[in-house]
């Protein structure tokens, strides 16, 4: 066999929100194809990471008082938590703050740069005064230049469809906060698109070699226009500071732009494997080493853009490989309509194992709907059910359940051989004459899951109707007759083999527990040529099996409900508060401490209280309740004990900004010199004390009046 050297990719998901069942779409699938092509018997490498830079991300780590590093590094722990729990197999998933990704980063700029396709220029935009930061065009609002609605995003309103600058905004106002924002200018590092290298060599790209979908070719050809229209604009990939990301070689206070850096997140996590498994990195990514080597990136189709314009170009450019294709995918919707999170269909993966539901019904619902185009899915939830029960139980495990107990009770676990064997070789090579097992696997190399599907269920209503023409369990009645029930169970459990190798890569799991009961090291891919009967997909004669145990339950239509239900958010506090966990404390009830003694507001100002980012925070050996905290209060740091122990990690703390008394006097403890007091509410125990936070945008050192 020719054996292939495959790198798949799946997009980076953002390190700033869950995993839905959206994005499952895509891992699955990958994962799906991956395992495919693994059982097959090529090398085959599946790399992520979590797309770590940006705005956003800076924003949210500030507004959990936290760092962007702590925050990405929990959110990665998050993110590869619930891909482990749909046993999706990255052989890497890495994070973009990295520094391979930092270096290849670098690296690719500066060839881009040497081959003059940088290009700098100065550009306006909005300008956060308060915040004094520039603004992403998702983080302006205002009132629509086209009709008026209120409160709309920078780029498009949701209220008309128009499409705007955040320039064009009336009133426009800062999402982060809530000033009116100014025109400001600065440099900003373009990427010439535009330039000849680019445009012909795109043209060329996405019309020749197959690295597109024809729907995304399409797609691509208008947005490049002819030769000689020059449609396409150079690239903005930078951001001023402040923005969480790599700064620019040369260019102090210059950030890549996370778009820049993200597909770059392929190399880094690729090469980070590389190291550490001793694989040739240069025969994936030099285009002279690279020419046996194949490359696929998974997206939606929302990224299009990205993935078969900007990277090819970068890529090409800066004389690296670029990919062999492109597999771009639609939307999931839910009931036939967007997510929702008000009606409980925008499912998070965790919700979803939470809840105790089987990751792999979902893996094989999905492949039963899956093929190769752009295409929108739908998670019908009624068909779920009935799909699942059906095929899965009805189908598959079912022909197992009902054979086995047969072979092990009055057979020792033993299949047949010798003569009886060849008699059943015969009856499954005459049964199944026109079975095409290079249908499936051209299904799956193309990605058509769902044609997939359809055969290999196809051989299972086959299989089940073989097994009701013998009907084993009328057999069994007959003590005379048990040659004909050892072959009529074993003809089952070796249809159930078969399917079983196909499955694998939908049900990875389940042929774990499959191996087991078969007693089979690992079930391996169903493959023939063409003179080969389908008999020698069989076990072997006198194969013996293990007890059968319990392989997957039905789905109960209740369940479903209660994952929606979990799911519903309503806008009111009292919802979002029992979603986060941090706030379930909340719950108990609390007696009010009376009111203290009246005080004037010059007592009050006495009072010096300080914004202080916790940068260090430690346990104190000896010390039950105390934490020791490092304060940075803009220009001094202070040590802190603090009786917070029993309601914080002090992992969770670094990082996160609090109020301090800054004037208290120093108090000598047994633990050392206490030079402050942080602030909290609560009375200390488990789950019932609250450090404070400040708002968005405060600094260490401010004064809190
Ligand atoms: O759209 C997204 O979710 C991006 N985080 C995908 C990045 S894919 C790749 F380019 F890194
Ligand atoms: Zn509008």
């Amino acid at each position: 066999m020719n054996k292939r050297k495959i790198l798949v990719t799946s997009a980076l998901p953002y390190a700033n929100g869950s995993i839905h069942l959206g994005h499952l779409v895509e891992y699955i699938q990958t994962d799906m194809w991956v395992r495919f092509q693994k059982m097959r018997g090529h090398s085959v490498f599946y790399v992520c990471a979590d797309d770590t830079h940006g705005t956003p991300i800076m924003l949210r780590a500030e507004k959990e008082g936290i760092s962007p590093e702590t925050l990405i590094a929990r959110v990665h722990d998050e993110h590869l938590s619930d891909f482990t729990g749909f046993y999706i197999r990255f052989d890497n998933y890495y994070s973009t703050h990295s520094p391979e990704t930092r270096q290849f980063s670098e690296d690719i700029y500066t060839r881009l740069k040497n081959a003059g396709l940088i290009a700098v220029r100065g550009i306006e935009q909005l300008y956060d005064p308060v915040k004094q930061m520039f603004l992403p065009d998702r983080f302006v609002k205002g009132e629509c230049p086209k009709c008026g609605a209120k409160d709309q995003y920078g780029d498009s309103c949701e209220a008309c469809g128009a499409a705007y600058a955040p320039t064009e905004l009336k009133n426009p106002y800062s999402a982060v906060s809530g000033a009116e924002p100014v025109k400001k200018s600065s440099e900003h590092y373009f990427f010439s698109l535009s330039d000849a290298r680019c445009s012909d060599f795109l043209r060329a790209w996405t019309r020749e070699g197959d690295h597109l979908q024809p729907e995304a070719a399409n797609k691509m050809h208008e947005w490049l226009g002819e030769a000689g229209e020059n449609k396409l604009s150079d690239w903005d990939i930078s951001r001023d500071a402040p923005y969480f990301g790599f700064e620019i070689p040369d260019a102090r206070g210059k950030y890549f732009y996370v778009w820049l850096d993200a597909p770059i997140g392929y190399m880094g996590s690729f090469k980070n494997l590389c190291e550490r498994e001793n694989i040739s990195f240069d025969a994936f990514w030099q285009p002279g080493l690279s020419s046996d080597t194949e490359l696929y990136h998974f997206i939606g189709k929302d990224i299009l853009y990205f993935h078969a314009l900007f990277w090819p170009a970068m890529l090409k450019n800066a004389g690296y490989r670029t990919p062999t294709k492109i597999f771009a995918h639609g939307f999931l919707t839910v009931n036939g309509e967007k997510m929702s999170k008000s009606r409980g269909t925008f499912i998070t993966a965790e919700s979803y194992l939470k809840q105790g539901l089987n990751p792999e019904w979902l893996r094989y619902y999905y492949a039963a709907k899956l093929n190769s185009t752009l295409e929108d899915i739908d998670l019908n939830l009624e068909d779920f059910v009935a799909r699942v029960n059906s095929d899965l139980v009805g189908k598959f495990i079912n022909i197992a359940s009902r054979c086995a107990g047969f072979i092990t009770k009055r057979f020792n676990g033993q299949l047949v051989d010798g003569e009886q064997y060849q008699h059943l070789r015969a009856i499954v090579d005459k049964r199944f004459a026109m079975w095409r097992p290079d249908q499936i696997d051209h299904a799956f190399e193309q990605r058509e899951f769902a044609a997939a599907v359809r055969q290999i269920m196809k051989f299972a209503d086959e299989a089940n109707e073989a097994i009701h023409e013998l009907a084993p369990w009328e057999i069994a009645k007959d003590p005379q007759r048990e040659n004909e029930l050892q072959s009529a169970c074993t003809l089952g459990i070796q249809l159930f083999y078969v399917l079983s190798c196909y499955l694998k890569p939908i049900l990875p799991e389940t042929a774990r527990r499959i191996e087991h009961f078969l007693n089979c090291e690992s079930l391996p891919w169903p493959a023939l040529t063409d003179d080969q009967p389908v008999s020698n997909l069989l076990l072997p004669a006198g194969h013996a099996i293990n007890p059968y145990q319990h392989l997957m339950t039905r789905i109960e239509a209740k369940q479903i409900d209660a994952l929606v239900a979990a799911n519903v958010q309503s806008l009111t506090p009292s919802a979002v508060q029992a979603d986060s966990p941090a706030r379930h404390g909340q719950k108990q009830q609390h007696g009010i401490a009376p009111i203290a003694d009246m005080i004037s507001i010059d007592d009050f100002s006495k009072i010096d209280l300080r914004i202080a980012r916790i940068a260090k925070a430690e346990h104190v050996a000896g010390a039950e309740k105390l934490l020791k905290l490092t304060l940075d209060i803009g220009n001094e740091l202070r040590t802190v004990f603090a009786g917070i122990k029993s309601a914080y990690d002090p992992e969770q703390l670094e990082g996160r900004l609090t109020v301090m008394v800054a004037n208290l006097a120093p108090r000598q403890m047994k633990f050392g010199l206490s030079e402050g007091m942080v602030l909290a509410a609560g009375d200390g125990n488990p789950g019932e004390l609250f450090l404070l936070s400040p708002d968005t945008g405060a600094q260490p050192g401010m004064r809190v009046k």
